[in-house]
């Protein structure tokens, strides 16, 4: 009997950019796994549609990228913890028994590129979340989990970053406010989860927010450094880290949940650095 090869895509709007292919395709080679794995450009207003075709020509499971993970989220007949938190999935597994489940590896991925690749000391840091995005909501529980002294979420739209810990305050110390409240406050370590260097820009935030010694990581990546890597050089970071690791290693959590093997993101990680 022909047996049709599992498949798997991701899923955004732009789409073209994602490096999401290669990389999954690397992990496929090294684990043998049988597999292929392509990228749909989604159609605002169209994602159940979208998901619904891709799963009947053999699809098995789905990442989810900007700006459709919470239309997943609200898709799927049941959500990991961490995607019900993160009020986003950016994984979708097809179970034997048919059901869609969502998950969301962003925060695993941030943490162990920091952690494990990167040999950041998150227990004990004071870290500056920027954003109160899809993104940032979907680190924020894993960071806390990690713990931190405090986190302080800072918005360009205030309130969303002070509903945001406050949904989170459980799990640690953790503040919300706007970028103009930053001012005399300092961080060990300063997270992008902004959009604003998809126009090659930086949040408005004060120039003397890194303690001595202190890290920058954007969740950005490209070609060349993103522009709030160039505010790290310039205001005195010790190391500016990019969100390619981030994207590698989110991958590889896609992965195992999809096929129960655990890639190893060394070489791929080199590999995609050139
Ligand atoms: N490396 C990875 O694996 C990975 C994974 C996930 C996301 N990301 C990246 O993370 C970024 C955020 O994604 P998202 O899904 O959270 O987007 P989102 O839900 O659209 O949120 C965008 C956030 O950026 C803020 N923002 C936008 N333009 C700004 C500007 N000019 N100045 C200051 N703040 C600005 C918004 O503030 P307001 O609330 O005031 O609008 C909001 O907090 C994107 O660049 C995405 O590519 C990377």
């Amino acid at each position: 009997m022909n047996k049709r090869i599992d498949r798997y895509a991701v899923i955004g709007n732009p789409i073209a950019h994602s490096k999401s292919p290669q990389i999954h395709h690397a992990f496929a080679k090294q684990t043998g796994e049988q597999l292929e794995y392509i990228r749909l450009l989604g159609e605002p207003g169209r994602f159940a549609e979208d998901i619904a075709d891709f799963l009947a020509t053999g699809g098995r499971g789905l990442n989810v990228t900007v700006p459709f993970k919470e239309d997943a989220w609200q898709l799927v007949d049941e959500l990991s913890p961490r995607a019900e938190s993160a009020q986003a999935v950016n994984t979708i597994i097809q179970l034997d028994n048919g059901r869609l489940r969502g998950d969301n590896t962003d925060g695993i991925g941030l943490v162990r590129d920091l952690q494990q690749n990167q040999g950041a000391t998150l227990t004990g840091a004071r870290i500056l979340l920027l954003g109160a995005g899809g993104a940032a909501r979907g680190v924020l529980r894993p960071l806390l989990e990690s713990h931190p002294e405090q986190i302080t979420i800072a918005n360009r739209t205030a309130s969303k970053a002070v509903a945001l810990a406050s949904d989170l305050a459980v799990l640690g110390s953790v503040e919300g406010c706007g970028l103009s409240d930053l001012a005399g406050k300092r961080f060990n370590l300063i997270i992008n989860a902004t959009a604003a260097g998809l126009t090659d820009r930086v949040p408005e935030i004060p120039d003397d927010l890194l303690e001595d010694q202190g890290w920058c990581y954007d969740m950005m990546y490209g070609d060349k450094p993103t522009a709030f890597a160039r505010w790290g050089l310039a205001h005195g970071a010790a190391k500016v880290i990019d969100g390619l690791g981030m994207l590698i290693e989110q991958a590889a959590e896609s992965f195992y949940l999809w096929r129960g093997v655990r890639p190893d993101t060394a070489p791929v990680m080199k590999q995609q650095r050139g």
